[in-house]
């Protein structure tokens, strides 16, 4: 194994948003060079080249894939262009970690797949939350049989008032998707999958709400990812979306997650739940805890199993990038690959299909 498999790569940066300072920090740490950025707003690549002394700002897309000198690429522009952009950057050559979702539905996951099977390079997506501290100990706890035959997992995230970017690219169904169920859902969807070793999903029941989103000018909120808002702009996807998914075997997942909902602080506990037969787990994508309830000797016992004391969002997002450079160096699998995905988006699409269709739908 090489010592720091980051060490001399050089990252060529494509969408130099909010997502885009986190990477370029995140892969800094890991020991990779950021090397270029390029966005068609100038104002955005200079906060990035300004923190990352040595790096070009480059016009356009075109110019930044024609550099050999770049290992790989990140890809952070807005979800419809995610599948137009890694075809693109590899067919150029490049190595590419591609933000989440993979594409707006399993239909262009398919024809990522294409391009990913045409040639040598590592396609990584971003899907940062099974890179956690918290998220490896859970793997580890399920694949020891701690938990015995899990049978349902349940995984929440609210926002009370949470609408990224109203009225821009995340709240207009043809550049984003969809609402809070590609955005937020992706990740809780995906991280049970993960966790309980890439089950097969075989029908689903959603329903999804857009309540908040509409009146973007009255709008209520304290902050917003990806703001302001823009008047006039579109908002045609969910904000809150709920959904049952069932699997061959035991296994159903209940999934809720919302950028806007009216919920009582209190609630609702965001976070997953595993349960299984001999114990269950409860913990934050992003925290620092598990909680356990088995039995032992007879009697109920509560466990909380000690996990690494990093920070879990500064400790995932610089993990993504060493088992990327690692899987460059061909030394490991991609923290996250586009056939895992494809299984996620496959299910988000049977969750869109049933709401629209009212009933329960083949995945
Ligand atoms: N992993 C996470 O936790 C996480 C968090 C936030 C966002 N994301 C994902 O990251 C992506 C970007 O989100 P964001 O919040 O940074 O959005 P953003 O709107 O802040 O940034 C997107 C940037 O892409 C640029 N862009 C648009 N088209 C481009 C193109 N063709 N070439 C180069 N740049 C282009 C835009 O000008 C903008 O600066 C989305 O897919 C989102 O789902 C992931």
């Amino acid at each position: 194994m090489t010592a720091n498999p980051s060490a001399g790569l050089r990252l060529g940066l494509v969408g130099a948003g909010g997502i885009a300072e986190v990477h370029a920090d995140a892969a800094r740490r890991a020991g990779w060079t950021v090397a270029a950025v390029t966005d068609p707003r100038p104002p955005r690549t200079s906060v990035i080249a300004a923190a990352h002394p040595g790096c070009r700002e480059v016009g356009d897309l075109a110019t930044l894939l024609a550099d050999d000198s770049l290992d790989a690429v990140t890809i952070a522009t807005p979800n419809a262009t995610h599948v137009p952009i890694a075809e693109k950057a590899l067919a150029a050559g490049h190595h590419v970690l591609l933000e989440k979702p993979a594409g707006l539905n399993a239909a262009e996951c398919d024809r990522l797949a294409a391009a990913e099977a045409a040639g040598p390079q590592v396609l990584q997506i971003g899907l940062v939350c099974r890179s956690t501290p918290v998220a490896h100990a859970v793997r580890s706890i399920v694949e020891s049989g701690r938990l015995g035959t899990v049978y349902q997992a349940r995984a929440a995230l609210h926002r009370r008032r949470g609408i990224p970017g109203l009225g821009g690219w995340f709240t207009d169904r043809a550049q984003s998707g969809g609402g809070p169920l590609i955005d937020l859902g992706v990740h809780v969807i995906d991280l049970v999958l993960h966790l309980l070793g890439q089950p097969k999903a075989l029908r689903a029941s959603g329903a999804t709400y857009a309540h908040f989103g509409h009146d973007i000018e009255r709008y209520l909120h304290l902050e917003m990812w990806g703001g302001p808002p823009q008047a006039g702009g579109t908002f045609d996807v969910e904000d809150h979306a709920s959904a049952i998914v069932r699997f061959e075997g035991p296994l159903t997942l209940e999934v809720d997650v919302a950028w806007a909902a009216n919920l009582p602080d209190g609630a609702v506990r965001d976070g997953i739940v595993l349960l299984g037969d001999r114990g269950g787990l409860f913990f934050e994508p992003l925290g620092r805890e598990i909680k356990m309830a088995t039995e032992e000797g007879g009697r109920l016992v509560d466990m909380q199993p000690l996990i690494s004391p990093e920070d879990a969002g500064q400790a995932a997002w610089r993990r993504q990038y060493e088992v990327f450079a690692a899987a460059i160096r061909g030394e490991g699998k991609p923290a996250a690959t586009l056939a895992e995905c494809r299984c996620t988006q496959a299910i988000i699409d049977a969750i869109y299909r049933s709401s629209a269709e009212r009933r329960e739908v083949e995945v």
